[in-house]
């Protein structure tokens, strides 16, 4: 990363946790990011939604880095640490002079969040904090149960995700490729997934699962990947 930074490198997006990968950067990973920035005119969007739900290790943000808090802006939002997907609500942290201009774009592109949507974030937002820990439990133990079925699954291979609540495996030792895949799982299985190349073309070679499901889902979706693997994947 730090190679292709240059005089024209204008933005630079963090997302951290991590979709569709679950991956996690360590604050050591911040810093060096921040440092291979150094003192340059570069802001950073830093796409912090699911902060909340790390399993491993504390969250950092480059926004506390001496230096970046005027340089960046911070996105984060409702729907993944208070389940509130769908409600429309999220939230910018940056500097006031860009804060209007934001506001701006946003009352002007989608007019206002729903005054009722507001109060429910305030109300999550001042409320008892133990269900977001409670939650964070639970993926983590969805992740545990299904990444450990992928793994057992032939021309699977998944590594464990430190946040988020996907699970990202690479099945290039199927034969098959990521969107044929995920058509032939959805049409032929009955499992809904997401082709690696929904996010770009690097995604080739993986697919995405939500674990945003209860276990008993999850364990009937193992089952059928299985059975229909064991029938198309020599
Ligand atoms: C990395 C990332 N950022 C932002 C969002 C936006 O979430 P929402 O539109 O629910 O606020 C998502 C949703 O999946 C996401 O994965």
């Amino acid at each position: 990363m730090a190679s292709l930074i240059n005089d024209r490198t204008r933005l630079i997006i963090l997302n951290s946790p991590h979709n569709p990968t679950g991956g996690v950067l360590t604050k050591k990973d911040v810093l060096q990011i921040a440092e291979a920035i150094g003192d340059r005119n570069i802001m950073v969007l830093s796409d912090e939604i699911y902060s909340r739900l790390q399993y491993e290790g504390e969250h950092f943000s480059i926004m506390s880095v001496p230096g970046f808090k005027e340089r960046t802006i911070l996105l984060d939002g409702f729907s993944k640490t208070y389940a509130m997907t769908g409600w429309r609500m999220g939230y910018g942290v940056m500097r006031p002079d860009l804060a209007v201009q934001i506001a701006r774009l946003a009352t002007n592109s989608t007019s206002c969040t729903a005054s009722f949507t507001q109060m429910a974030g305030i109300e999550a937002l001042r409320g008892d904090q133990s269900s977001v820990d409670k939650m964070n439990s639970e993926f983590e133990r969805r992740r545990d149960v299904f990444v450990a079925g992928l793994n057992k699954i032939k021309g699977f291979s998944c590594r464990l995700p430190k946040g988020a609540f996907y699970a990202f495996p690479n099945i290039t030792q199927t034969g098959w490729t990521s969107k044929k895949l995920a058509d032939a799982l959805l049409e032929q299985a009955g499992v809904a997934c997401l082709s690696g190349t929904a996010f770009g073309e690097h995604g080739e070679g993986y697919l995405r699962f939500s674990v945003a499901n209860s276990l008993e889902n999850l364990n009937k979706a193992l089952g059928r990947i299985e059975e229909w693997v064991g029938k198309n994947v020599r």
